[in-house]
């Protein structure tokens, strides 16, 4: 099946609310695309559930059940070009990509994560920011390269952090931005009028 970016696939672990995002905009209009799958290592993840609510096609596929990540990665690749993904959306996948999947992919992976990056990458990014004690954090989508939460940055909010703020209270009001920033940069991607400058995202 020949890959069209207006084809994606979400890639999940958990409770899949900013997969919940996408579908919404998807139905609504906001996102000129159509998920074509939704793919889960963990079998319990909410977001399957989710997904299936909305009529969209689910894998799980166990990274337990691999010897590798490139011979699970290999697997994830046939399943989303078995369906003529072009464009591949991680909300909440908990797992490193090799260059296996990269470079099936190239320019074609996005991440949402709960911080400004390069600031506070990886695990628990909220309660990073609490303890650092930042007055402003918030949200970042990037191209996903070989480096952890490192690639070039298509979109980013600020939420300030409260005095009063746990790093429970700051998570759930970055997720409300995650949840309206992650719809429009998967649309600017999908619209073009971008190119790569280095690092930088930069309208053409
Ligand atoms: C979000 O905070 C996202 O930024 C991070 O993982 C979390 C996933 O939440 N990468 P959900 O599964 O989309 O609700």
């Amino acid at each position: 099946m020949s890959l069209d970016l207006r084809r994606l696939g979400v890639l999940i672990s958990g409770r899949g609310s900013n997969l919940q995002a996408i579908i919404d905009a998807v139905e609504d209009g906001r996102l000129n695309a159509t998920i074509a799958v939704v793919v889960s290592n963990q079998s319990e993840a909410g977001g399957l559930a989710r997904a299936r609510a909305a009529g969209i096609d689910t894998v799980h596929l166990d990274h337990r059940a691999e010897a590798t990540r490139e011979a699970y990665d290999r697997k994830l690749v046939a399943e989303l070009q078995a369906r003529g993904v072009g464009l591949v959306c991680l909300a909440g996948f908990m797992r490193l990509l090799s260059p296996t999947f990269l470079d099936a992919f190239p320019n074609a992976v996005l991440n949402i994560h709960p911080s400004l990056l390069p600031a506070f990458p990886g695990l628990d990014a909220q309660r990073q920011a609490c303890e650092h004690g930042v007055k402003v954090t918030g949200a970042t989508v990037h191209f996903v390269n070989a480096e952890l939460d490192a690639g070039p940055i298509v979109a980013q909010v600020a939420v300030a952090v409260r005095d009063d703020d746990t790093a429970a209270t700051l998570a759930s009001r970055i997720l409300e931005a995650e949840h309206k920033i992650y719809p429009e940069a998967i649309a600017r991607v999908l619209d073009g009028g971008w190119s790569l400058a280095g690092r930088r995202v930069i309208t053409t």
